[in-house]
């Protein structure tokens, strides 16, 4: 295990994927099992739900996102999500929230920012736990274009709500390092 501030600075977009990963596939769901229960969520009401499409599934899904855009993906990086081992879908359950906000008026106008942040934190923590383990992944929103054939391809509940989706593989490229704000900028100390 590597010290967590080096776990996270691993966690990169990793665009250039193949299906040859150290995991296998039911090592992975584990791994999704895991992020699923360890993630907190605003009263730990567990509001996000992921499909794990693997192999051909997602290799069909990337051809339907593609054309759903008129293949206008570039082709680096329609190659790159096509040739990954699988393909994560977040989702929030909407029906979720709305009983919350009928169960917490006092927080009702809150529960749906809060449910975006713990999907973000689930989506995080995957990202960095597949790092951990080699395997690298993207963060990619297609949605809303595509949520309609989504539902009816993989029979999504009406209440689910597509957020995200996370291509991920064995990585065939690291990039390079990316421009920061200078750090003063972000981070103000008081003491
Ligand atoms: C909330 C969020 C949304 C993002 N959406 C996309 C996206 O739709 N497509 C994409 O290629 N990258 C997306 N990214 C990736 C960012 O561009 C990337 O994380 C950022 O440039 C830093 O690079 P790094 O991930 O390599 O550290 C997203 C990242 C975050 C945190």
């Amino acid at each position: 295990m590597q010290k967590y501030l080096e776990l996270i600075r691993n966690r990169r977009s990793f665009y250039n994927l193949s299906e040859d990963t150290e995991l296998s596939k039911e090592e992975i769901k584990y791994l999704f099992e895991d992020v699923l229960n360890i993630t907190p969520t605003a009263m730990n009401s567990q509001p996000v739900r992921i499909v794990l499409l693997f192999d051909d599934k997602s290799k069909e899904f990337w051809n339907k996102v593609n054309e759903t855009y008129d293949n206008t993906i570039k082709e680096e990086k329609f190659n790159g999500f096509y040739h990954a081992k699988g393909t994560a879908l977040y989702f929030i359950d909407d029906a979720l929230i709305k009983e919350l906000e009928e169960k917490y008026p006092l927080y009702a106008d809150r529960m749906k920012q809060w449910a975006e942040h713990g999907c973000a934190m689930t989506q995080l923590n995957a990202w960095q736990a597949l790092a951990d383990e080699n395997i690298g992944a993207s963060l990619q929103h297609y949605n809303p274009g595509i949520d309609k054939w989504v539902k009816e391809l993989y029979d999504i509940p009406e209440n689910y709500r597509l957020v995200a989706q996370m291509p991920f593989g064995k990585i065939l490229d690291v990039p390079e390092e990316k421009e920061k704000a200078p750090i003063d900028k972000l981070l103000k100390v008081i003491d």
